[in-house]
């Protein structure tokens, strides 16, 4: 994942919806004298949204807690933990610890496109008392590994599974959801996959929501105003602007050009026209029964669905036991196909 390419793929048009990794990264830049550092920016919204019960990271983490409760009916005791984006050391504290303490997990492989999230669970001192830690840095939605020999419980929360990547559209993203999944899968091996994400159809809720965190979203423009080899970029020339489509349950985040702008970026002179949109992510928010037509497309097993009054779910699902001669397909126009075992 290269940051320079991807920012070059998005002011081109080449590519959409692919920023979401780049938003959590550590940087040096500023807006108006104040930090715009990704990790800090993430770390701020979740401290506000772990208030209210209902809240999207909070209905989350009291979902998770009446899981832990329960996944030692369906899973090994002692199962190593695969955390696809760990996030902030808090986020480990209340969505993964009850867990591995609950399966009496020792094993702990954070996998993480975002280095300081990784080193501060690293460097943390009551985790490593606790558990071997070991993480990874790499991007699990491009990269197709598993992180741990032997099987694994594969956690996906906060609803980084709703951040694949597809263009903005009024059809629902099957393809796109299937191969996040098939990703997060191949990681458990032959283990489990516990997935987490929000349902919520109420747009104007939703977009109300991101509205107030505008600044995580764009942060990616002040970073690359301090990293990347610009000249006459204005990072203030773009505006936050969440679209809501519900035909498909998709929440585009976009940024909407405020002025006429010309930049260079690398050797390539960039045009921008005012009022021009530039998709940056996605976060989706899939309905129950789309969202089990794509599991059982990768013939994973619901083993439980976890929910309450809130719009949060959470999915314990588990591959067949595949012997090394069968494969896992992935259906419709993808021609991917591989080995599980
Ligand atoms: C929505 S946050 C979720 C954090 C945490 N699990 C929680 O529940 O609060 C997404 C996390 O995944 C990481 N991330 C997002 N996309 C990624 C990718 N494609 N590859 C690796 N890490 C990614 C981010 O850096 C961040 O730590």
């Amino acid at each position: 994942m290269n940051f320079l390419q991807d920012s070059l793929d998005l002011f081109e048009g080449r590519k959409t919806s692919h920023m979401g990794a780049h938003q959590y990264v550590p940087h040096a830049g500023k807006r108006n004298g104040k930090p715009t550092s990704g990790d800090r920016l993430w770390a701020e919204t979740e401290e506000q949204h772990n208030v209210s019960s209902k809240a999207m990271f909070n209905a989350e983490t009291v979902l998770l807690r009446q899981a832990a409760s329960k996944i030692s009916q369906f899973i090994p005791q002692g199962l190593p933990v695969v955390d696809l984006g760990p996030g902030t050391v808090q986020a480990f504290r209340n969505k993964v610890q009850p867990l591995m303490q609950a399966i009496q997990s020792e094993q702990y492989i954070p996998v993480d496109e975002s280095i300081v999230f990784l080193q501060d669970l690293f460097h943390s001192k009551d985790i490593k008392e606790k558990y071997s830690v070991r993480p990874m840095i790499d991007n699990f939605f491009e990269n197709e590994s598993p992180y741990h020999e032997g099987s694994a419980l594969v956690c996906s929360f906060g609803s980084t599974i709703s951040n694949i990547e597809n263009p903005m559209s009024g059809n629902l993203p099957e393809e796109a959801l299937i191969k996040g999944l098939y990703r997060m899968a191949l990681a458990a091996n032959d283990g489990a996959l516990l997935v987490a994400f929000d349902s919520n159809q109420n747009g104007e809720n939703i977009k109300e929501y991101y509205r107030l965190h505008a600044l995580f979203q764009l942060n990616i423009f002040d970073r690359m105003a301090v990293e990347l080899p610009m000249k006459n970029f204005d990072a203030l020339a773009f505006d936050y602007e969440p679209i809501w489509i519900p035909a498909s349950s998709q929440l585009a985040h976009t940024a909407i050009v405020t002025r006429n702008t010309d930049f260079e970026i690398g050797d390539k002179s960039i045009h921008l026209e005012k009022g021009q949109r530039l998709h940056l992510k996605n976060s989706y928010k899939f309905e129950t029964a789309f969202f089990e037509k794509a599991c059982r497309a990768l013939q994973l097993d619901i083993l439980r669905v976890w929910e309450d009054d809130s719009t949060s779910k959470v999915y314990l699902l588990r591959l067949p036991p595949y012997a090394a001669s069968k494969t896992l397909v992935i259906p419709s126009h993808s021609h991917t196909e591989r080995a599980v075992a």
